[in-house]
């Protein structure tokens, strides 16, 4: 899996489909060689062309050697200030004031298993996975600092994981100002790069474009992953589509500031290189002291996005998360927010969760709403976030009188925190007042009303790890919903000196996932969900704590096919939050039928986000058998194969997906038209992944070979009002 060749110095990572290769030079740099389709070849460096560039920079210890140039040749971990003039991997303030970083080759190590990251979740290897580990040490002469380059090889799975992590030699303190987790060159330009953008109502949408001379970039300042950029991206073949050509994965695991940069340089040469966003980032490091930069995951499919997506999927499926709710079934939900926002009472509450049995509902979630008290009571936006305790009020005989109900009426229950915000009128607020956020001499920026809790402090964190398992720790509560609702902005923290203040974004981020380890990890019992204002932070870093998360607040049918299409890219149907609405939609007032609604959330982690006293008996009725079709197919829909059959938004003219069981005898097809009824043509849905020889009963009905559902495909009669659902289920004979 890796090889270290002593002949040619090289290290080879080999996962079953594709190889990625380095190579030590005779100076000590570490170059990257290769990542692509798998070779045999033990040293590839050929490819790197005997030619002077003119002006280049060459290290003094080359000699007359005016080839070699760390500008020209494909690094591993760029220098800085050293003759590399592309993004750096690195920037620091040495002890003397200068900028030199250059990593040269000391040792290396490899070993079994997956590494780990102390300060950072990380991806696993699973329960007798053969999985493999490359550190390589990089060490600046002068310096002393050093920097440990981790790659973690999963073979079976096309991934490989990077991180990085720096150690200050001891010459004094060091000012850390960037570090990108992983960078890889490649000798040739001609790509495409696909990204996905967005905003509140609107994650993830693709966006695809080449990549011309210097450089692009997507990335966060807002202090969490966001919903303007997701830390994921696709560098591609300007032909790749969905079954044929070359796609690269680069996916950074975390939740905060992240930076996503791709550049061709004047030799057309590209460098893509993903870590932690550098603005306003600056670390102190005394002698001796480690930085741990989060990690990145690569995979390279030659067969275009539908392949690069399994690969994400299997791994997020498998690799991330402990929580034994990742691959058991999951509960059906309904969810007061939609229907109630703050307005609600226990007896309404239990009318509801009723009523939500005729749906076929699991579990109650009691949204925001149900904490603080008196002025402080949770009955709008502008009061109560930090008091988790209930109203007495809306809940008379407490959260536990709410939960005895729901759970002898056989139903689980599920409740909403926003643990990291504060409202000024809160309990909380009036106690630590310096526990948010806060420049001095300033008043800080409230976004929805609230502030964010400065999750630097260790004290904050503590209380806020007490505060929320107190009521956890009742043994009442079956899920949680765990909630972030604004930007972080003013970001300064009293409890650290002002030399630090560069600290603090992401100090804040290992605030979060101390908290997150604090009370998800001793809660196994509770299924957690994430959220930020829907899919505000929806990233790899926080799938290693939630199972899933709420995708998007738009529940518009058509507007959550788009949602939904963009996030699967990267992540499982398993883990996208998706509920079945009243209409007319909220948001966008449009309308929908159940049939509709139901298959586009049937896309995710299927549950309800209405008010069923609305409904009448034939539409509890007909949305029971939804939920039914949802529950028999659970395990299809969140462990097969999954394949996006068309392009929503992008011309064509319904919104295909499929599920095929691993081993190709069942698949599950949806289909969802857009206004096709104005043209009088033939429409048709070519079925992916299927075993060409073999046949499958459509809909327990006709039969046709695989080669024939792919080829042809199922019809679409365009005679049909717009948005019209089409379900087909094959069963290979
Ligand atoms: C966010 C979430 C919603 C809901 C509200 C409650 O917007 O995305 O689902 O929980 O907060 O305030």
């Amino acid at each position: 899996m890796i090889i270290f060749d002593q002949t040619h110095n090289t290290f080879t990572l080999n996962t079953k489909n594709t190889s990625y290769q380095m190579k030590v030079t005779e100076f000590g740099h570490l170059l990257h060689l290769y990542y692509g389709e798998k070779i045999t070849d033990r040293d590839v460096s050929y490819l790197i062309p005997n030619v002077i560039r003119s002006h280049e920079s060459n290290p003094s210890e080359v000699g007359a050697n005016r080839v070699y140039s760390l500008c020209a040749y494909p690094q591993e971990f760029s220098s800085n200030d050293a003759g590399d003039y592309r993004i750096s991997s690195i920037e620091v303030v040495n002890t003397d004031g200068s900028y030199a970083f250059v990593g040269k080759y000391r040792s290396h190590k490899i070993y079994k298993g997956k590494y780990r990251l102390s300060t950072l979740p990380t991806l696993f290897a699973a329960d007798n996975e053969d999985v493999e580990t490359l550190e390589i040490e990089l060490q600046d002469e002068v310096t002393g600092v050093s920097v440990t380059l981790y790659y973690g090889v999963f073979a079976e799975k096309d991934v490989i994981t990077r991180a990085v992590k720096l150690t200050n030699g001891d010459k004094g303190e060091l000012r850390l100002q960037k570090i990108m987790s992983a960078s890889v060159d490649f000798m040739t330009d001609d790509f495409d790069i696909l990204h996905f953008f967005g905003h509140h109502y609107y994650e993830r949408r693709p966006e695809r474009q080449h990549l011309n001379h210097g450089v692009f970039e997507i990335g966060s300042t807002r202090g969490s992953s966001g919903h303007f950029h997701n830390p994921f991206a696709v560098l591609c073949a300007p032909e790749a589509t969905e079954t044929n050509g070359d796609a690269y994965g680069f996916l950074l695991m975390y939740s905060g500031n992240f930076e996503l940069s791709a550049e061709v340089d004047g030799y057309s040469q590209t460098r893509v290189a993903l870590g932690i966003n550098h603005k306003q980032f600056e670390f102190k490091l005394a002698v001796g002291e480690s930085f741990e930069a989060p990690e990145a995951v690569l995979t390279y499919s030659k067969d275009g996005f539908s392949t690069l997506s399994h690969n994400f999927h299997n791994i997020f499926r498998n690799n991330a998360c402990d929580s034994k709710f990742v691959n058991s079934e999951r509960p059906v939900i309904l969810n007061s927010w939609e229907p109630f926002r703050f307005t609600f009472d226990e007896e309404k509450l239990l009318k509801t969760a009723e009523l939500g049995k005729r749906l076929g509902a699991d579990l109650f979630v009691l949204d925001d709403g149900w904490f603080g008290q008196g002025d402080f009571a949770r009955d709008h936006e502008k009061a109560g976030l930090g008091d988790w305790t209930e109203d007495p009020k809306k809940l008379p005989n407490g959260l536990k009188g709410l939960a005895d109900k729901l759970h002898a009426m056989g139903l689980k229950f599920g409740l909403w925190f926003e643990p990291e915000m504060v409202n000024e009128r809160s309990n909380l607020y009036k106690a630590h007042p310096d526990w948010c956020l806060k420049v001095p001499d300033r008043a800080p920026s409230r976004s929805r009303h609230q502030l964010c809790l400065d999750l630097s402090r260790p004290d904050v964190c503590e209380y806020l790890i007490s505060a929320i398992n107190a009521v956890l720790d009742q043994g009442i509560i079956d899920y949680v919903k765990w909630d972030y609702n604004r930007y972080v902005c003013d970001v300064y923290s009293t409890y650290y000196p002002q030399d630090r203040q560069g600290e603090i974004y992401h100090r804040y981020i290992l605030g979060l996932y101390r908290i997150l380890d604090g009370i998800v990890k001793t809660h196994p019992d509770i299924l957690f969900e994430g959220c930020s204002g829907g899919g505000g932070r929806f990233d790899g870093a926080m799938l290693c704590y939630h199972p899933q998360i709420w995708c998007s607040d738009n529940t518009d049918a058509q507007s959550r096919l788009t949602v939904q299409y963009g996030t699967s890219f990267a992540y499982p149907v398993s883990t996208m939050g998706a509920h079945v609405s009243a209409c007319p939609n909220k948001k966008t007032k449009r309308v929908f039928s159940w049939e509709t609604r139901a298959a586009v959330a049937m896309h995710g982690t299927f549950g309800y986000e209405l008010d069923p006293a609305k409904m009448t008996d034939e539409e509890l009725d007909a949305c029971f058998k939804q939920t039914e079709i949802y529950r028999k197919n659970q395990r299809l829909i969140f462990g097969g194969d999954y394949y996006r059959l068309s392009a929503p938004n992008d011309g064509d003219i319904f919104s295909a997906w499929e599920f095929v069981s691993k081993d190709k005898s069942n698949a599950l097809v949806f289909a969802v038209t857009e206004d096709i009824s104005i043209l009088d043509k033939n429409y048709y849905v070519h079925i992916k992944g299927l075993d060409p020889d073999r046949n499958y009963k459509v809909n327990g009905d006709l039969t046709l070979s695989g080669k024939a559902l792919d080829k042809i495909g199922l019809l679409i009669p365009h005679t049909v009002p717009p948005f019209s659902t089409f379900v087909f289920e094959l069963t290979a004979e």
